[in-house]
């Protein structure tokens, strides 16, 4: 099938690339023009596992191709995906500006029948508003009478984690589809055909809940993970030994039950809020997600005062920090726990040097000068006067800490991801301290 991706962002660019690789041929567009410049190159512009070499593959394929034009994409395709951003604004709200733009834009190159989707995470009864931006930019030949055009609006909102976008995207649990018409649900079956995935039908509004209220049930999960956290501190229980023991009962299950420094990332912040203030315009305070967001603020001001309570005076320390990125296998800082953690050092008068495998461009453009970034942990460890893990790269498992600690000024460790255990530290030297081990 012909389809066009608008947005080649984290979302849009891995939807375009696995549609082309499971058959389709697929336009991605993007108004940032240097964008799709380097993705003409074959260069992608976000660190995602697997994707540039994809990417490579389908555009010597032929199925892949990029341009900057809505309206070459529109007239050469019959789906169209809309993949832009959608954050969050002052009030929490979500920002619909980019989407109400795609749409307009849409509508006036229309030369027939087109089924729009949503694919960006958009509050509930967004897709109304979509076919009727549509309605209304129509050329006026094509609204009706014997030239009209019919169209259709979709909802297929994405499930995919950056870091393993691809394995999720090909490999999904369900894949959910709101639709107003048999012909609209035709299509996206078609679409989604050769991934064999459990399809959920369902209309537009149900769709755009279901996405919401997935990523705020995972959130509360995290939440009530790093509550439970502060509470083993306290008694002496270790909460990856308790969130084992609930994780085998099927109905809780053990995903997303890490404490942590606090969930991140461009989504679950950005989400919570929207559901929050949907909820509120329909009436129901929603004060358990309130709370979810309450806990994870906090988390990382208690990982502040843990640090400040074992360093003693944080005025003229310098901490190491390992990992920046919101989670490991990406280059994304948007809403990265890293933030406010080290703006919280920065602002004590501590000095801060920082190593990240894939974020440390984007942590420079957020830091600037008040962070030392380091070529390797190695560089990173001299005159530290302790290291902070706060994103679970892999390649930390294997760090020579022994050899980390021989040129650090104390050897202490601070494992905001749960990556280690006191013992794996006792030995070497260090005093080590994670989240809810028991152990204040
Ligand atoms: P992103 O910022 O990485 O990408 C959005 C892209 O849209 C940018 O490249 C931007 O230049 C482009 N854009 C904006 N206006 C445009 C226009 N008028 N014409 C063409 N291109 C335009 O955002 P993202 O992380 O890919 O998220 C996109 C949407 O998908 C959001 O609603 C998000 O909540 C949702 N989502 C994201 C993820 C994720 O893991 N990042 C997962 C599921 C859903
Ligand atoms: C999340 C969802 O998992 C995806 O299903 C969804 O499509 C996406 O948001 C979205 O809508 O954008 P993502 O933000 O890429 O995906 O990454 P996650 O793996 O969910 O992690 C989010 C944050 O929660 C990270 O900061 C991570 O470190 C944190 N986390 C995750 C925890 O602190 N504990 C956990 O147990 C799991």
């Amino acid at each position: 099938m012909d389809i066009a991706i608008v947005g080649a962002g984290y979302v849009g660019l891995v939807t375009g690339v696995c549609l082309a690789e499971i058959g389709h041929h697929v336009i991605c567009v993007d108004n940032n023009e240097e964008k799709i410049r380097l993705l003409r190159k074959g260069i992608s512009p976000i660190y995602e596992p697997g994707l540039e070499e994809l990417m490579k593959e389908l555009g010597r394929k032929k199925r892949l191709l990029f341009s900057a034009s809505i309206s070459q994409a529109t007239k050469k395709s019959q789906v169209i995906f809309i993949a832009v951003g959608t954050p969050s604004k002052k009030n929490g709200d979500a920002d619909l500006t980019y989407v109400e733009n795609v749409a307009r834009e849409i509508a006036e190159n229309m030369d027939g029948y087109k089924l729009i989707v949503e694919k960006s995470t958009v509050p509930a009864e967004t897709g109304k508003r979509i076919q009727r931006t549509i309605m209304m930019n129509l050329p006026k030949k094509y609204r009706n009478g014997k030239h009209a055009v019919t169209f259709d609006v979709a909802s297929n909102p994405e499930f995919l984690r950056e870091g393993s976008a691809i394995q999720d995207f090909m490999k999904p649990d369900r894949v959910v589809i709101g639709v107003e018409s048999k012909r609209a649900e035709e299509l996206l079956k078609e679409i989604y055909k050769p991934l064999k995935a459990k399809i959920v039908v369902t209309n537009i509004n149900s769709a755009e809940i279901i996405k919401h209220a997935s990523n705020s049930f995972l959130a509360m999960k995290i939440s009530f993970a790093n509550a439970l956290s502060r509470i083993c501190d306290h008694v002496g229980a270790d909460v990856l030994k308790v969130v084992e023991g609930m994780g085998y009962d099927k109905r809780i299950g053990r995903a997303f039950l890490n404490a942590g420094v606090g969930y991140g990332g461009s989504c679950f912040p950005k989400d919570v809020d929207a559901f929050i203030r949907l909820s509120e315009k329909s009436g129901y305070d929603f004060n358990l997600l309130k709370e979810v967001r309450v806990i994870n603020e906090e988390q990382k001001k208690i990982f502040l005062r843990l640090i400040e309570d074992k360093l003693w005076i944080l005025k003229g320390k310098t901490i190491g920090v390992l990992g920046l990125a919101f989670k490991s296998d990406t280059d994304d800082m948007r809403c990265a726990p890293s933030i406010d953690i080290i703006n919280g050092f920065v602002s004590e008068g501590a000095e801060v040097k920082a190593y990240d495998p894939q974020a440390m461009e984007n942590a420079e453009m957020i830091f600037k000068k008040n962070v030392v970034f380091c070529k390797d942990p190695y560089d990173l460890a001299k005159g530290c006067d302790c290291l902070l893990i706060l994103t679970e790269w892999e390649e930390f498992k294997t760090l020579d800490f022994k050899r980390l600690g021989k040129v650090m000024r104390q050897n202490i460790i601070f494992d905001g991801r749960n990556m280690f255990s006191e013992k794996d530290f006792e030995k070497i030297g260090f005093e080590y301290f994670g989240i809810g081990r028991g152990k204040v």
